[in-house]
């Protein structure tokens, strides 16, 4: 039985989810959908890759289907199968075909975890012909101009093969994300959590602190999600040392003494 891998959300006509851009990337995104072109999004764990993807549907105004993808993922929970429905077998379409056919946007997140199986099914969607087969049903979907396929992947925690086969990347327009500038960061923190800006700042330097022991004792550095997180806990009235070590520390390591680090790197930083 398919596993419910879709989520759609960003409908045409509802509200623009907010996204404050950090270079050009609303830009990129619409002359790539123009020109029927795939997109690839790559960038370490909650710098706004999947709200950017949900901004840009709604702003085109595009349905989106969104993907997590996964080791067990076939390419069957993408394209279809057919299902039972009261003693008869009846085709479903998998959210990749039903973009297709709805000309949506189809974001298929986390796609190095993807089996070999599903990247054949992108192959030929992805280049010139923009073509789905369905071996089961013998369609042949051709996609229309507004369909457009967007993967993204972290290249930060994959090992090496796991990353994304050259003859598989190359079909993509690409954008490497990164942190905000801190007043930008600062604004985006802002305005989704409702702290005040000055009690927002010093958690953004905490979290700037913080990104630089990347690499040496921490294998990603604090996302701007944990930073809404922790602003978020703060707005409710939890004391903010406390809010800190919940959403700021604890995510972050299980080692005691990276730990006692990143508390000696908070005093600091904090006073
Ligand atoms: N540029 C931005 N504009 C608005 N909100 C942002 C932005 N960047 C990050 N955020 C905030 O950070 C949260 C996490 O972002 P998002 O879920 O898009 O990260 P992601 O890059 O998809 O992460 P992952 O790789 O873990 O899926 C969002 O819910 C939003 O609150
Ligand atoms: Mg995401």
């Amino acid at each position: 039985m398919a596993e419910e891998t879709s989520s759609q959300h960003g409908t045409a006509g509802g509200a623009v989810p907010f996204y404050a851009p950090t270079g050009n990337e609303v830009a990129l995104f619409e002359h790539a959908h123009r020109n029927r072109l795939p997109l690839l999004l790559k960038g370490p764990t909650g710098c706004g890759k999947t709200r950017f993807v949900a901004h840009m549907a709604a702003r085109l105004g595009r349905p989106l289907h969104t993907v997590s993808c996964h080791d067990d993922l076939t390419a069957a929970d993408l394209t279809g199968r057919y299902l039972l429905k009261g003693g008869d077998t009846v085709w479903t379409d998998g959210p990749l075909t039903r973009s297709v056919r709805e000309g949506a946007i189809c974001y298929l997140d986390e796609v190095v975890e993807a089996r070999k199986d599903v990247t054949v099914v992108l192959h030929p969607l992805t280049d010139d012909r923009r073509l789905l087969p369905l071996e089961r049903t013998g369609e042949l979907l051709e996609a229309p101009p507004a369909f457009m396929l967007v993967v993204s992947y972290n290249p930060g925690y994959q090992n090496i093969l796991k990353s994304l086969k050259p003859s598989t990347r190359q079909r993509f327009v690409a954008i490497e994300f990164g942190f905000p500038s801190p007043e930008a960061e600062t604004g985006i923190v802002v305005q989704e959590s409702g702290l005040s800006a000055d009690r927002v700042a010093p958690l953004v330097r905490l979290g700037n602190a913080l990104r630089a022991l990347k690499g040496q004792d921490l294998e990603e550095g604090v996302s701007t999600r944990l930073l809404v997180y922790c602003a978020s806990l703060i707005r409710d009235g939890m004391p903010r040392d406390e809010a800190i070590l919940a959403s700021m520390i604890e995510p972050l390591t299980d080692d005691p003494e990276v730990k006692k680090a990143l508390l000696r790197v908070a005093e600091l930083t904090l006073g």
